[in-house]
């Protein structure tokens, strides 16, 4: 044990082990890092193979002082397979079995590192807080989406009172009962109850575990020394401010991919989370395509389609006559390989490039990406805004209706697909974005959005640095 890193404040991470929830862990512990902090970043044993498989044993290497630790997420090997679309039952078995091995790992790397003075964690994995107490350590707890989305779970027992939720039957679905607007969310007037988490419908018996469980999670957040999100002043100022009588002091540093790009030293830039193989050669066919060309079609980790729908989206595409790359994951379509027409593949392939699973923060950045077709999860979004990209929101599941809602009706950067796709909706959507008034004024709020996101991300003057600045000294009075 070397003396000075003896002298360092120790931070062990905890993300939900899911992609979109380590991403962001990630960078906040590598930024945590370029701030003098020794830290242990705690992967399940199932998602350590996978990073070991997609990127080489280096993806869990680190560093003395960035080590990778590993608990089990007590889910039986044939259900890990499956283990990112079954979320209520991943939430149901990290909350029953990870306390144990997390206090084991803190003990054990207290003792083989360094003492651990803060443990950072994500809201959804509170089980922690019973560890941070139990060992007197502090914690502070990351939410990896929009401010806005908290909301939504903290009005919940205020929906059940006005009788708006639950569902009473499947037929609510259809029946135009979800374009109901509601007035009884704070910041968020003028929201229909479809833009609200799916997870608080409840319809089906079993839904209730998954409301209920986020109700708890989000409520025993208040517990924490403080919360951190991956989010800026500028974007979600009013949301912010109103946890303020609600919650600790609550810190938004993001979009933390902007953040680690102007802080983080280089040699922990090549430490990455992704748990697909990524194939860097779609940027090659980016460099040969013309500026503001290529529609970008990508719907995240988790969201599944049904082969229906793919086809629509195909014709759609086909239809729009526009260039696309096109991140088709091997689970993309339920129960299914993901098998596109043959007359579809000929007809676009001197246009249309279809992958695995991309570096999509790069190809977000590329000048001929033009717009992006996306299921709007909360990294998607962001990244999307941080690049001036307007986008088409497919929302699937969890926070992405309400991101939805944010960014076509708040943000003015988006347009909303209905969640029955159409491929002569999809085609109209993607010639509006890429050419017309619409595409233009979305384009312009987008290119607005990415100017103060790189401001909050600028030393001294952004909102966001000076956050990591505060919480950086928060760490340090009570590490003491
Ligand atoms: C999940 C939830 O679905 C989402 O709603 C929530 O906000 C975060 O957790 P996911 O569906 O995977 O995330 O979407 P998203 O939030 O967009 O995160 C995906 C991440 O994977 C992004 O950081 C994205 O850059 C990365 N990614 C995705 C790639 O690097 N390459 C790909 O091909 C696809």
């Amino acid at each position: 044990m070397g003396s000075i890193q003896e002298n360092k404040p120790h931070v062990v991470c905890m993300p939900v082990p899911l992609q979109g929830h380590i991403n962001p862990m990630l960078k906040l512990a590598k930024i945590l890092h370029s701030k003098g902090f020794l830290i242990t970043f705690i992967n399940t044993e199932f998602n350590h193979q996978r990073l070991i498989q997609s990127r080489g044993a280096e993806a869990v290497l680190g560093l003395p002082s960035f080590r990778f630790e590993t608990v089990p997420d007590g889910l039986p090997t044939p259900e890990n397979t499956n283990a990112t679309q079954d979320i209520p039952s991943l939430a149901k078995s990290l909350d029953e079995t990870c306390l144990g091995p997390f206090k084991s790992v803190v003990a054990k790397v207290s003792g083989s590192c360094a003492p651990v003075t803060c443990i950072v964690a994500d809201v959804l994995m509170c089980f922690t807080l019973d560890a941070a107490e139990e060992l007197n350590i502090p914690e502070i707890l990351l939410w990896t989406s929009g401010a806005g989305s908290l909301v939504c779970y903290n009005q919940y027992p205020n929906l059940l009172e006005k009788k708006l939720m639950p569902l009473k039957d499947p037929n609510y679905l259809s029946n135009g009962y979800l374009d109901t607007i509601i007035d009884c969310i704070p910041t968020m007037p003028g929201i229909r109850l479809k833009d609200l988490p799916p997870f608080i419908r409840i319809i089906y018996p079993g839904d209730e575990y998954m409301v209920q469980f986020l109700c708890s999670q989000v409520k025993r957040a208040k517990r924490a020394s403080a919360i951190i999100f991956n989010t800026f002043d500028e974007l979600e100022r009013d949301v912010l401010d109103s946890f303020a009588s609600m919650y600790p002091p609550c810190f938004g540093v993001g979009p933390l991919h902007l953040l680690e790009n102007n802080i983080v030293e280089k040699s922990l830039v090549s430490i990455k989370s992704n748990l697909w193989k990524e194939e860097p050669e779609c940027l090659k066919w980016l460099d040969s395509q013309p500026p503001s060309s290529v529609i970008y079609v990508n719907f995240g980790s988790i969201a599944v389609m049904t082969l229906e729908q793919l086809v629509e989206f195909c014709w759609g595409l086909a239809k729009s006559k526009y260039s696309f790359l096109w991140i088709i994951r091997p689970d993309l379509v339920v129960g299914d390989s993901a098998m596109l027409p043959p007359e579809f593949v000929t007809e676009t392939c001197d246009r249309g490039r279809l992958v695995g699973w991309c570096p999509q923060e790069e190809v977000l950045n590329h000048p001929s990406i033009g717009g992006f077709l996306t299921h709007s999860g909360w990294n998607s979004t962001l990244e999307s805004i941080s690049s001036g990209v307007p986008m088409i929101c497919w929302p699937f599941f969890a926070d992405q209706q309400t991101n939805c809602w944010w960014s076509c009706n708040k943000w003015g950067v988006g347009m909303e697909i209905d969640n029955d796709v159409k491929r002569d909706e999809v085609s109209k959507l993607v010639i509006e974005l890429m050419e017309g008034e619409k595409g233009k004024e979305i384009r312009k709020n987008a290119k607005d959005l990415k100017n103060k996101a790189e401001e909050a991300c600028t030393s001294h003057v952004g909102s966001s640095m000076a956050n990591l600045e505060k919480l950086v000294q928060l760490m340090h009075t009570l590490s003491k």
